[in-house]
């Protein structure tokens, strides 16, 4: 084993593709990317995440997986590493607090996902789209179930955590990614089927290009893009830091991407047929809402409802979970390997912290209404958290990313890092070219041009 005392390896090659597709894969794809897509205009943000992607996050992947792989250790340490007695490990500290930030609103989410099994399954969702506004709506306001729920996810997660990297994130992955893509094709299936799936596809997929003019669409598509693969707060690098020295970090890149897209894609697919069948559909104003809203009417439509509703929601908590492991590894790895704590004490102390924080979150209207709403601040606590955490932390710290491994620690060491026992890089130039000019450059417009609009 290439383990140290504290430090694990993945098992094998596809147990590390399982585990990044584990942490990319997840709420992100299923609820973020259609939520983002019916708040954006549609087709012209799916047009604008895929650019993102391919152009800018592929890159910074492949950026993160090198420097964890090099240096072996969590982000602020990795940092540190490779370029000793700098500011850099800064970047690894921001990740480590974007890693609770996020964690503090992604549970508040699995656990409505959490709620969902319970409603499908006992069949208080009806197949009535009218109804199903309120009863999210409901339901959201409703803060002490709310903080169980999420107090239930957290506790969940940091068990598996508990129990180190390989045995507990590969086996739950490994069961789970399967059945969560026959589930979407199936669904996918009857979506098309339904009344209105055409106007739903056009609105999916015929880009309105005016909408381009509008900030907001183009800086959502990049946090999205960022949010979805797990990039810009070092959950990647850490996971790379459990990549043996043999591995393609290349081809696990890619494959991680592909996946992690097609899933979010067929997602929308899935969202935007069936909505479009409801009548006065409006996806603007749906919000976070938008699949728990959508996605019972389309339950109903299938013989069984009810248990395949159940099933649905019980991978995608399974789904957010493997998101939410990666999230609470970077801060407990980071008081691991950087304070040389035992995984039970960093677990326990992260965890704790997280939950606190996820309270006003959980609290939903409730928090408005006791915290007041922020001046300057149109947003309830939840909404702050991703605009804070997701639309900006994770561009910076993808932009930081790719500053650092393009003009800091240069390209030729993480090429050489890359290229180890022999392994093969042709794309090696455009990787460069993009690391060094396309990405900090897109994203620094980006932020600019969308924050020039709040
Ligand atoms: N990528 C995860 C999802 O799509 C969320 C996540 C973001 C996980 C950042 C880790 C780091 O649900």
């Amino acid at each position: 084993m290439l383990t140290t005392i504290n430090r694990g390896t993945w098992g094998t090659r596809t147990g590390f593709i399982l585990a990044a597709a584990g942490s990319a894969v997840g709420l992100g794809n299923i609820w973020g990317f259609p939520t983002q897509v019916g708040q954006n205009g549609g087709a012209v943000f799916v047009l604008v995440y895929l650019f993102c992607v391919l152009l800018i996050c592929l890159p910074i992947m492949v950026a993160e997986l090198v420097i964890g792989r090099h240096a072996q250790l969590d982000p602020v340490g990795s940092f540190g590493t490779i370029k000793p007695n700098t500011s850099w490990n800064l970047v690894g500290v921001l990740g480590v607090l974007a890693g609770a930030g996020i964690l503090s609103f992604y549970s508040v989410i699995a656990g409505w996902s959490v709620a969902y099994i319970w409603f499908a399954g006992a069949g208080t969702l009806s197949g009535n789209a009218q109804e199903m506004g309120p009863f999210f709506s409901t339901f959201v306001a409703n803060g002490t179930l709310n903080i169980t729920l999420t107090f239930l996810v957290l506790v969940t997660t940091a068990a598996v955590l508990l129990g180190g990297v390989r045995s507990g994130i590969e086996r739950i992955t490994k069961l789970m990614m399967p059945a969560l893509i026959t589930l979407l094709l199936l669904l996918a299936a009857r979506a098309l089927t339904l009344p209105g799936a055409n106007e739903g596809l056009a609105y999916y997929l015929r880009p309105d290009f005016s909408r381009l003019s509008d900030p907001r669409v183009v800086g959502a598509a990049l946090a999205q893009a960022f949010f979805s693969l797990s990039l810009g707060m070092g959950a990647m690098l850490t996971y790379g830091s459990y990549l043996n020295k043999r591995e393609n970090l290349i081809s696990a890149a890619c494959w991680v991407v592909v996946f992690d897209t097609a899933i979010a894609l067929l997602a929308g697919f899935i969202i935007f047929p069936a909505g479009f069948s409801i009548d006065g559909f409006d996806p603007t104003a749906s919000g976070p809402g938008l699949i728990f809203v959508v996605l019972p009417r389309l339950f109903a439509t299938f013989p069984g409802g009810q248990i395949f509703g159940a099933a649905f929601f019980i991978l995608l908590t399974m789904a957010a979970l493997t998101s939410a492991i990666s999230l609470l590894e970077v801060p407990v790895a980071h008081f691991i390997d950087t304070h040389k704590w035992s995984r039970p004490k960093a677990v326990m102390f992260v965890t704790t912290g997280v939950f606190v924080i996820s309270i006003p979150s959980a609290l939903g209207n409730g928090a408005v209404e006791f915290f007041g709403r922020l001046p300057g601040f149109e947003m309830d606590f939840l909404t702050l958290m991703v605009t804070l955490w997701n639309n900006l932390a994770l561009p910076i710290g993808g932009l930081l990313t790719a500053v650092f491994v393009g003009w800091v620690w240069r390209t030729d060491q993480a090429i050489a890092e890359i290229q180890l026992h022999g392994r093969r890089f042709p794309g090696r130039y455009l990787w460069t070219f993009l690391l060094r000019w396309i990405c900090p450059v897109a994203i620094t417009v980006i932020i600019l041009y969308s924050v020039s609009s709040a």
